[in-house]
C-alpha cells in the first residue's frame, strides 16, 4: 500500500478529510472511502462507473489500449497459444499448468462432465421452447441439491471441487437444453474428447450413429469459451461476487451469474446481434440502422458495438473476426450474407463520427454470433455459450473472494423518498 493521500473539503464541513490511495500492480490508483460512512457521508457512482469493488490478481483490462490479460498473459497469445482447458486451469490457480498438472486438472473435469439422472429429469419439467437460459438459471441452481455434503465455502478442497464440477458440467448442461428443445436423447459425454470438443458432441450427435465432430469447429468452439472466459469485474462476474459475500453456495452463485449475463446489454447482446442483422437483412438496410442508433429518441442500439471500459477495439473482436473468417471459409460459407453485413456495418460504423466520437467499436459478442449460426448453434442457444465460456472467470473470483477476508456486499444509496410522515387518522 503506498502513502499517497487524497484530500476532500466539502462545503460546511470545517475538516479536511484525508483518505489512503492505493496503487495495483498496473492500472488507476484507488481512494479508499470506507471512512466517510463515519463522516456521515456516502459516494455516488450509479452503474459503477468510477468504483473500484475489491482486490483482484485475475484479469487485467485497459479500455484505452485495448488490453486484456488473463493472469499477465494477453488474450490474443492465450487464442493463439493454449486452449479453453488450459486458461480454466491458468484463471483458477495463477500460472500456466505443467504438463503433468494439465493432464491431472483435465482428468479431473473429465470426471465431472456427466450429471446426476436425477438431474437430468429437471428437464422433463421445461417446455420445450424454453429460454435455454431459463433453464441453466434453474438447473445450475440445484446443483447444489446433489453435492450438499461437499459446500464447506471454507475449506480449499470443497471449493475446487465445486470449481472442477461447475466448469465441467455446464457443456453438459448447455448441450441437454438444446436435445431437450429439439426433442432429441441427451448425449452422455465421452472420455476420449476434450472438453470442445465433447460439447458438440453432445450437441449434434445422436445415438443412432458414432460421433463425428469437425475439428475446425472443435477448434473455434474452444477458442470462442477461452475468449469468453473472464473480464474481471462485468456485470455478472459482480452480480457472482455479491451473491458470494453472503456466503452463498457457488452453484448458487453461478445460477446468478447466469441471470445477470442474460441481459441483451451483457451476454444476450450476441443473441441480439443476429436478431440485428437478420432484421437489416441486406446491405442497402445499413445506413437506415445506423441512423436509427444516433437516434436519440430510438430505443435502437447498433448490438455487438460499444463497451463500459473498451474505448479501443476490443481484442476479443479482432480474434474473433479472423475465427470468423477460417469457419466461414472452412464451411464453404464465405460469401455469408450476414457476414457481408456485418463486416459492412462495421467498416461503416467506424466511420462514422457518432461512433467515433463515443468511442464505440465491435466488442466480444459482434461477430460470436455468426460463427455460433455457421456452427449450426440456435440463436437462442448463443448465451449458453457465452455462460460455458464465462463459468471459469466466475468460479475464480467466486474463490479469490471466499478465499481472502471478504465483507458481505452492502451498497448504500441517495435517498429521494418521502421523509417521515405519520398514517393518517
Ligand atoms: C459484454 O462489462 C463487460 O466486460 C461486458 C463483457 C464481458 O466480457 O463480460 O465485455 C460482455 O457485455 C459486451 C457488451 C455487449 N452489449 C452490447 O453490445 C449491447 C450494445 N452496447 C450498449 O448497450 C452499450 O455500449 C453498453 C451497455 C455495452 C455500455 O453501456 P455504457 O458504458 O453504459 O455506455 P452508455 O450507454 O452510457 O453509452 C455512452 C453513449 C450514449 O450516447 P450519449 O448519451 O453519450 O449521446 O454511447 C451511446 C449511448 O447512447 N451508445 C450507443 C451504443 N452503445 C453506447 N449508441 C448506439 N449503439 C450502441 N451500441
Amino acid at each position: 500500500m503506498s502513502d499517497k493521500k487524497a484530500r476532500l473539503s466539502i462545503d460546511g464541513m470545517d475538516e479536511t478529510i484525508e483518505l489512503p490511495v492505493y496503487e495495483g500492480s498496473t492500472g488507476p490508483d484507488v481512494v479508499d472511502v470506507r471512512s466517510l460512512v463515519g463522516k456521515g457521508i456516502f459516494t455516488y457512482d450509479p452503474g459503477f462507473v468510477s468504483t473500484a469493488s475489491c482486490d483482484s490478481a485475475i484479469t487485467y483490462i485497459d479500455g484505452d489500449k485495448g488490453i486484456l490479460l488473463h493472469r499477465g498473459y494477453p488474450i490474443e497469445q492465450l487464442a493463439e497459444k493454449s486452449d479453453f482447458i488450459e486458461t480454466c486451469y491458468l484463471l483458477l490457480n495463477g500460472e500456466l499448468p505443467t504438463a503433468e498438472e494439465r493432464e491431472e486438472f483435465e482428468n479431473s473435469i473429465r470426471y465431472h462432465t456427466m450429471l446426476h439422472e436425477q438431474l437430468r429429469l429437471f428437464f422433463n419439467g421445461f417446455p420445450r421452447n424454453a429460454h435455454p437460459m431459463a433453464v441453466m438459471v434453474g438447473v445450475v441452481g440445484a446443483l447444489s441439491a446433489f453435492y450438499h455434503d461437499e459446500l464447506k465455502i471454507d475449506d480449499p478442497a470443497h471449493r475446487r471441487l465445486a470449481a472442477h464440477r461447475i466448469i465441467a458440467k455446464m457443456p453438459t448442461l448447455g448441450a441437454m437444453c438444446y436435445k431437450h428443445a429439439i426433442g432429441q436423447p441427451f448425449m452422455h459425454p465421452r472420455n476420449e474428447m476434450s472438453l470442445s470438443e465433447n460439447f458438440l458432441h453432445m450437441m449434434f450427435s445422436t445415438p443412432c450413429e458414432e460421433p463425428d465432430v469437425n475439428p475446425v469447429l472443435a477448434k473455434a468452439m474452444d477458442t470462442i469459451f477461452l475468449l469468453h472466459a473472464d473480464h474481471e469485474q462485468n456485470a455478472s462476474t459482480s452480480t457472482v461476487r455479491l451473491a458470494g459475500s453472503t456466503g452463498a453456495n457457488p452453484y448458487a452463485c453461478i445460477s446468478s451469474g447466469i441471470a445477470a449475463l442474460w441481459g441483451p446489454a451483457h451476454g444476450g447482446a450476441n443473441e441480439a446481434v443476429l436478431k440485428m442483422l437478420h432484421r437489416i437483412g441486406d446491405e442497402s438496410k445499413i445506413d437506415e440502422f445506423i441512423k436509427r442508433a444516433k437516434d436519440k429518441d430510438d430505443p435502437f442500439r447498433l448490438m455487438g458495438f460499444g463497451h463500459r471500459v473498451y474505448k479501443n477495439f476490443d481484442p476479443r473482436a479482432k480474434v474473433m473476426r479472423q475465427i470468423c473468417d477460417e469457419v466461414l471459409d472452412d464451411l464453404g460459407l464465405e460469401d455469408h450474407p450476414l457476414f457481408r453485413i456485418a463486416r459492412k456495418l462495421e467498416k461503416i460504423a467506424l466511420e462514422d463520427e457518432y461512433f467515433i466520437e463515443r468511442k464505440l467499436y465491435p466488442n466480444v459478442d459482434f461477430y460470436s454470433g455468426i460463427i455460433l449460426q455457421a456452427i449450426g448453434i440456435p440463436t437462442s442457444l448463443f448465451t449458453v455459450i457465452f455462460a460455458i465460456g464465462r463459468t471459469p472467470g466466475w468460479i475464480s473470483h467466486w474463490n479469490e473472494m471466499v478465499s481472502s477476508s471478504y465483507r458481505i456486499g452492502r451498497p448504500r444509496q441517495l435517498y429521494k423518498g418521502h421523509t417521515k410522515r405519520d398514517y393518517p387518522g
